[in-house]
């Protein structure tokens, strides 16, 4: 092995940089070359490719976002599209690939694969979506985002005797609302996992306010309610606390990383490289307690998720006490 590339795919995230920094200087100090392309997939088929040094991965080390571009390209799947990409990195000698990002760079990872371009995937998305892994990177930066947003927003709550309704992202993936949930004392937690109906929510404040509940977090994943504006005029009409809804979007997603996603991103990328050179591919890699694990492809894709409703559970219990 002598020349390998790294891509990121699907929505950026905190630690991205990190991954592609400790691939590169992984890369290099091993005596490879190694090539950056940009903009994930599409890059790889446009031939929009680069040799990247170790003084560009010093100086991308610690930011947030991806610094070497990240798109999202349904048209992957057909096999033209990716013939052309196959042809660029054969231009450039590129005989290996590490792909970040979620589950959406799965398959892609695996029919390049398939195609003599070995590749090795690192789960690299906030929404800790990728059920081979305890941790995706990003996960960590997006929560602590999310926890630092939720108590601001509590502070002006309890000043004003009112509701906010935080809307969180997380795909269909509910860990970002469970987590915070329980580390900010949101009184009512609604999951992707465990969707409260609008009219529980609202029975649910109302109840908290008969109780005098000074200040009110209602937390939910996105895409579980058509309007979570709409949410909260209910529950203001029922309840009588002034209640607002705050959705945080994209702010999630920004930002410098959190020392333990650097950890995390850097460690999976040593490790990434480490599995290049043993003449792996089709493997996706995961931490699982303390061990970087490498699976292949098509078994992670056969996981089944982790149940965490007990956390949901105890935290519901815990939170909505008077
Ligand atoms: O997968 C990351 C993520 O931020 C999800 O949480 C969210 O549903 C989606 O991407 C948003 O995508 P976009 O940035 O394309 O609106």
């Amino acid at each position: 092995l002598r020349k390998i590339g790294i891509l990121t795919s699907g929505g950026d995230a905190p630690g991205m940089n990190a991954a592609v920094a400790a691939i590169i200087k992984t890369g290099i100090a091993k005596g490879l070359e190694v090539y950056v392309v940009e903009d994930g997939y599409k890059g790889l088929v446009n031939g929009c490719i680069q040799k990247a040094d170790i003084a560009f991965a010093s100086e991308i080390q610690s930011r947030g976002g991806t610094a070497i571009g990240s798109a999202r390209l349904p048209e992957f799947q057909e096999l033209a599209v990716r013939e052309k990409a196959v042809m660029n990195l054969k231009k450039f000698g590129i005989e290996a690939l590490v792909v970040i990002g979620g589950d959406g760079s799965y398959m892609g990872a695996q029919r390049l694969t398939e195609m003599g371009i070995n590749c090795i995937g690192l789960p690299g998305t906030i929404d800790n979506d990728i059920v081979s892994s305890d941790y995706t990177i990003g996960f960590d930066t997006a929560l602590n985002t999310i926890v630092e947003a939720i108590d601001r927003i509590r502070d002006t709550m309890q000043s004003h005797n009112r509701c906010d309704v935080v809307e969180v992202m997380g795909n269909k993936c509910g860990d970002l609302a469970l987590y915070a949930g329980l580390a900010t004392g949101a009184e009512i937690i609604s999951t992707s996992e465990d969707k409260l109906s609008e009219e529980t929510i609202v029975s649910q404040v109302k109840k908290l306010s008969e109780a005098s509940k000074r200040s009110v977090i209602v937390l939910v994943s996105e895409k579980l309610y058509p309007d979570v504006h709409s949410l909260a005029k209910k529950i203001e009409e029922a309840s009588g606390y002034i209640t607002r809804a705050t959705v945080l979007g994209h702010i999630q997603r920004g930002g410098t990383p959190s020392a333990m996603d650097r950890y995390l991103a850097t460690t999976m990328g040593i490790f990434a490289v480490e599995e290049l050179l043993k003449g792996h591919g089709g493997l996706y890699v995961g931490q699982q307690g303390n061990d970087l694990v490498a699976r292949d492809i098509q078994s992670t894709l056969n996981m089944a998720r982790k149940d965490k409703s007990q956390v949901l559970a105890d935290a519901r219990l815990l939170n909505s006490q008077v």
